[in-house]
């Protein structure tokens, strides 16, 4: 996989882009809010069509851009596949191919707040996210991800949701349509909590949803059994290889609605083994979830909301055996986030054939000296990274010499 031309209009501070990108290792160098972040944003992008750190996407358009009534924030690239497996819903030929996003923002009549739009185009057909996904596979690590063992749950699932997506051909069209059924669910209870009851019109209606959720969140929960199987096998060869052997990573999937509730007792918390829950059919997940839903309805209706499920699934991070998002150190934390996410690269090596574009965001600052030339040695192997730095002294001569360098000031490449 490589990106070969990235084009920005009214993109974050960007009024204007254009620019080849070369394969191997490009440094983005430059100062402080000079716009390299935001690269590295558009380009994780194309890969998920959302952005790692906007509140709203509205942030995405450039603010002066923004202030006229009509708006539209352009993402466009040109890559290319290289023969691998399909991993988009929309089988792509080994070849060139080319995504674009526009975000597009509306005055809303007398209302003040713009609306705003969203249209991907691949190979200038347009396409829902679902359709459009996979097509472009990028991993990215940022100092921030620290939170995916040290933050709440939601941090692990959305590592889990985003790796998935970019690599199983429905993952992503699932889980939303898992959403949607979630929330029309939820407004049934809240409805029969508000009016202190179940009706028979209601109950059938419930029924109806309870048979969606269980046959969309069996299938979540089938696919993250085996992604954490796969990526658990990868991350902890990683781990032992970053750590010099002194430590086994492990990873716990702990699903809200466990499809293998016989879970042996754990004698001697706080030590841990996962369990193995691979090789389940999806019609068992999907019976015993209905199962579940039947028996949690009475208190589901008292509560007005649907309480267990993939939505609510937790995924702990083990080094030997300790749960290193209570009791690691940072420093732990730290390398098992590189752990993972070079487990991801490979993993979407694996089930691709392709190298995912590997996007680092000022990550050497954060790594000991011993740990850095560990990464740098690993990066060498992708067909293509984007690094950013403040500070180019953090590499070493010769990977700089390897690499291209852009500088980056004001919004613009000067080189
Ligand atoms: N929608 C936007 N319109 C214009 N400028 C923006 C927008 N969003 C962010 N910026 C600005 O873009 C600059 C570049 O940000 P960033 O890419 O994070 O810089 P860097 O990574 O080089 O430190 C910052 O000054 C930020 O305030
Ligand atoms: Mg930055």
């Amino acid at each position: 996989m490589k990106l070969l031309r990235l084009s920005l209009t009214d993109f974050r501070n960007y009024s204007r882009l254009d620019v080849d990108v070369p394969g191997g290792p490009v440094l983005l160098v430059g100062g402080n809010a000079q716009g390299k972040t935001s690269i590295l944003e558009a380009v994780y992008y194309l890969a998920t069509f959302t952005s790692f750190h906007a509140s709203h996407e509205r942030q995405l358009i450039n603010l002066t851009a923004g202030r006229e009534p009509l708006a539209v924030g352009r993402i466009l690239a040109d890559f290319h596949r290289d023969k691998g497996t399909p991993s988009a819903p929309v089988a792509l030929a080994a070849g060139n191919h080319r995504l674009e996003v526009r975000l597009i923002q509306e005055a809303n009549g007398f209302d003040s707040t713009p609306r705003l739009r969203k249209e991907v185009l691949l190979d200038g057909v347009k396409r829902k996210i679902g359709e459009a996904i996979g097509a472009f596979n990028a991993v990215l690590f940022l100092p921030q991800m620290v939170s995916i063992v040290e933050g709440p749950p939601e941090e692990r699932r959305r590592y889990l949701n985003l790796a998935l997506s970019q690599t199983h051909p429905h993952y992503a069209a699932v889980l939303a349509e898992y959403h949607r059924i979630l929330t029309q669910r939820n407004a049934l209870l809240k409805l029969l909590a508000d009016r202190g009851g179940d009706t028979q019109m209601a109950s059938a209606q419930l029924e109806y949803w309870d048979g969606q959720l269980a046959n969309y969140g069996a299938q979540i929960i089938q696919a993250r059994i085996q992604a954490i199987h796969e990526l658990e096998r990868l991350a902890s060869r990683l781990h032992r290889e970053l750590t010099r052997n002194q430590e086994v990573l492990r990873l716990d999937y702990q699903p809200a609605f466990d499809p293998l509730p016989e879970r042996p007792q754990q004698l001697s918390m706080p030590l841990k083994d996962p369990v193995d829950r691979t090789g389940l059919p999806l019609e068992k997940i999907q019976r015993g979830f209905l199962e579940c839903l039947q028996k949690a309805r009475p208190e589901e209706i008292a509560r007005g909301v649907t309480t267990t499920g993939p939505h609510r699934d937790e995924l702990r991070l083990l080094s030997n055996r300790i749960d290193l998002g209570i009791y690691g150190s940072r420093g732990q934390a730290r390398t098992a986030v590189l752990s993972l996410k070079l487990a991801e690269v490979a993993w979407i090596k694996e089930k691709t054939a392709q190298w995912p574009v590997l996007l680092l965001d000022e990550v050497l600052a954060e790594l000991d000296p011993e740990r850095r030339l560990d990464l740098l040695g690993r990066l060498l192997e992708s067909e293509q990274i984007l690094l950013t730095t403040t500070d180019l002294d953090l590499f070493p001569q010769g990977f700089v010499d390897k690499a291209v360098t852009w500088n980056i000031q004001g919004g613009r490449i000067l080189s």
